[in-house]
């Protein structure tokens, strides 16, 4: 069975003192779920927050990271960097880095190298735009960007990729894709890495949905077979909005 995570991204929000409050009251929540569960801080608060969390279930998970070891890169972080306060997980390829960051498939593609060569594991994102969509052009969006990011990998680093759909048009927008439209594209996306790695790696590789995921519609895009649980923005800075999504495992 494929592991199911939820994973907060917590995005520029919260400084030191908010993130120590925000994990006090996740302290509170059930500790307890059928979910691995994640939650992505800035880099400031990535230490106190992995030393806060270590005794509990939840994995303390880094937003971003550049992809050289070292060197004149004035502002980055490296994945040694992270290693080195505990953090085993990346996210990499968000919407935002893309679009606001221009991060390429090619870029995405030698930090997604940069963090196995880590051993840490990648919450890779993807996801058309709405024009992609109103166009009927997102599945080969989708796949444009999981081939290019990913597909020079060989079988054996699927162990450590958890891949995110994340239509642009549904992030932070209160738009979800219904758990219909999610399930065709997670489907897509499975059959994708079949063609290209066979049948276990792409029966084994977890798919979140991200977008707008809410207490009041987690159960319903979860209960879809090739979602594997969710990359949550907005909700993931409530505790108890948090762990109703968690809980709807
Ligand atoms: P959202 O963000 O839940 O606020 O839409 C999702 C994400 O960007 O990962």
């Amino acid at each position: 069975m494929r592991t199911q995570i939820v994973a907060g991204n917590w995005k520029m929000n919260n400084d030191l003192m908010q993130t120590q409050a925000l994990i006090t009251d996740l302290k509170k929540q059930t500790q307890s779920s059928n979910a691995e569960v994640m939650i992505a801080t800035t880099y400031t608060n990535l230490y106190s927050a992995f030393e806060a969390l270590k005794l509990t279930n939840i994995e303390v998970v880094a937003q971003n990271m550049h992809f050289a070891k070292n060197g004149a890169y004035t502002g980055e972080i490296s994945a040694g960097m992270l290693k080195s306060i505990g953090i085993e997980t990346v996210i990499l390829g968000h919407s935002e880095r893309r679009a606001q960051f221009g991060e390429t498939d090619a870029l995405l593609a030698e930090k997604v190298n940069a963090a196995l060569e880590n051993n840490m594991r990648i919450i890779f994102c993807f996801g058309e735009e709405l024009n992609d969509r109103k166009t009927d052009n997102h599945f080969n969006v989708v796949e444009g960007q999981i081939k290019n990011g990913l597909f020079h990998l060989p079988e054996s680093a699927w162990n450590s990729i958890v891949l995110a759909y994340e239509p642009v048009w549904a992030i932070g927008t209160g738009e979800t894709a219904s758990p219909d439209q999610a399930q065709e594209i997670h489907k897509f996306i499975r059959e994708t890495l079949e063609n290209k790695y066979g049948v276990d790696v792409a029966n084994s590789v977890s798919i979140l949905y991200g977008g707008s995921v809410k207490p009041n519609n987690a159960k319903e895009i979860f209960s879809k077979p090739d979602v594997d649980g969710g990359l949550i923005g907005g909700a993931a800075l409530n505790a108890i909005d948090f762990y109703a999504i968690v809980n709807a495992f």
